[in-house]
């Protein structure tokens, strides 16, 4: 990928090029990456893309990389969505805007308020709403969680998704060192115990959904339980629905306010 990145070639064209000369300056280009790489900077920074939902989305140190669990969370919306083309849906903490650019895409009259309280994510995010030609559709928004789209007066939404940072103070002592140094702490730590931002979501969500709205969240692994007890305590949601990923994980929690 590397070397593909370097020489902007496509993968059959590496083996197609494998008998040439590599120019010099393309020699020391690669030995640079092959060195950051070494010292454990992510693959998707060093060549500033990552693919999405098929989507070639611009990533960089100021937003987390996105995962494919998180094609799971889009999945399920595009789902639920798909008898609501026109859809208004907030996609809260976007990052790269992966989720937002997706459900743009792929519901093409549905529009969607992403926020985030990084400005700089912010700067990536718009950078793919462009690339993805969807600006007309996705606004982005700075501030905390939901604060921003009762601000701007978005509501009965049909849809808030969102994939917060999950991950409590122990588990952040024990992430792989290429998230560890290399990805934003902001989006993967959560400083309130792992679940703090799912809890607000659920209890402030409901006054910015329709009815017949639906809250959907993505969970780290061993969190759903838990999440669905908070969906459940609010006593506002109808049944709560838990989607296992591909390795039987349950990653994605969502329910309909009623
Ligand atoms: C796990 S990342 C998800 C990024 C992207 N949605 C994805 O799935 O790839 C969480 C995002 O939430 C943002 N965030 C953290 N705290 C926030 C808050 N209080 N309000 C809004 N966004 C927040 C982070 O900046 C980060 O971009």
């Amino acid at each position: 990928m590397l070397l593909r990145h370097v020489l902007g070639i496509s993968r059959a064209g590496i083996y197609l090029a494998c008998e040439q000369p590599m120019p010099e300056e393309a020699q020391s280009r690669f030995r640079a990456l092959l060195d950051a790489r070494a010292r454990g900077r992510p693959v998707p920074y060093l060549t500033g893309h990552r693919e999405f939902m098929g989507l070639d989305l611009l990533v960089d140190e100021r937003v987390l990389i996105p995962r494919p669990e998180t094609e799971l969370l889009v999945e399920l919306l595009l789902h639920l969505l798909q008898e609501r083309p026109g859809a208004r849906i907030a996609d809260v903490g976007t990052g790269s805007g992966a989720i937002a650019v997706a459900l743009a895409t792929f519901l093409p009259r549905a529009a969607v308020l992403a926020v985030d309280v990084s400005a700089e994510a912010l700067e990536v995010a718009a950078a793919n709403v462009a690339r993805h030609g969807v600006a007309d559709r996705v606004r982005l928004a700075r501030g905390d969680l939901l604060a921003p789209v009762s601000a701007s007066g978005w509501t009965g939404l049909d849809a808030i998704a969102s994939n917060p940072p999950y991950v409590d103070a122990e588990g952040s002592r024990h992430l792989p060192r290429e998230i560890r140094e290399h990805e934003p702490l902001l989006a993967v730590v959560d400083p309130g115990g792992g679940t703090s931002f799912h809890a607000r979501l659920t209890v402030e969500a409901p006054d910015l959904l329709r009815p017949g709205g639906w809250l959907a969240l993505e969970v780290a692994a061993g969190q759903a339980p838990e999440v669905v007890e908070l969906f459940e305590q609010t006593g506002v949601y109808g049944p709560v629905r838990v989607v296992k990923d591909l390795q039987g994980i349950e990653r994605v929690v969502a329910a309909e306010r009623r």
